[in-house]
């Protein structure tokens, strides 16, 4: 299994029970995934390094502390991770941002990589991939992939839903990922859906079906 850190904080679960209700608008749930996204931003950065800097405040000067958000880089697994993307870049608007293009083939649900862009540099950088849905692992576990070739500092993995089989699959090809979660539904159906879930989060969030 991998490492979770499941996100309990009430503010999280209640949006997150909007998101899944099937009458939820592609307004609405665009919205709530952007907010959701914010929220888990201050679990996933929460051991993020300070460093001080010297500044002057109306009455004095001082030491105060910052994060390096340059050093940070989200990686948006496309499509669905543009949502929680946006809602993290409110929360950290200096981080660095790479895209990975995958889909899933329908038939056998590997992960077909058809575009890959990171910052420069890799190797001075802590990576959090985000991705709504870990259900089979497939993406998840091809992007993180593809990621350590570049041998960043660090790499998590923050999603909205997973579920046992997609925590399984991540902790045994990444064992050194910690999977940032909202929820850990009951199971996977054959088709890679996450049970109960929410749907097709790329539908949802594009209003594509
Ligand atoms: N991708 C989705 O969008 N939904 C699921 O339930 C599983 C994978």
């Amino acid at each position: 299994m991998s490492q979770v850190h499941l996100i309990d904080h009430p503010l999280v679960q209640h949006k997150l029970t909007l998101m899944r209700k099937k009458e939820a608008s592609t307004n609405s749930f665009r919205r709530l995934l952007g907010e959701l996204a914010s929220l888990m931003a201050y679990e996933v950065t929460r051991d993020t390094p300070l460093q001080d800097v010297e500044i002057e405040t109306p009455m004095e000067k001082m030491t105060a502390k910052v994060i390096d958000g340059k050093k940070l880089v989200f990686v948006s697994i496309l499509r669905a991770g543009t949502g929680i993307l946006d809602g993290m870049l409110n929360v950290v608007p200096g981080a660095r941002v790479g895209h990975i293009g995958l889909y899933r083939d329908p038939k056998t649900l590997v992960a077909v990589e058809y575009y890959f862009k990171m910052p420069q540099d890799m190797a001075e950088r802590d990576v959090i991939v985000v991705d709504p849905m870990l259900a089979t692992g497939n993406s998840a576990i091809a992007a993180v992939e593809r990621i350590k070739e570049l041998k960043p500092k660090s790499v998590k993995f923050v999603c909205l839903l997973t579920c046992p089989e997609g925590l399984k699959a991540m902790g045994d090809a990444h064992p050194d990922v910690p999977v940032y979660t909202a929820a850990i539904d009951r199971q996977l159906n054959d088709h890679g859906y996450i049970l109960p879930g929410l749907g097709d989060a790329g539908d949802r969030i594009f209003g594509t079906k």
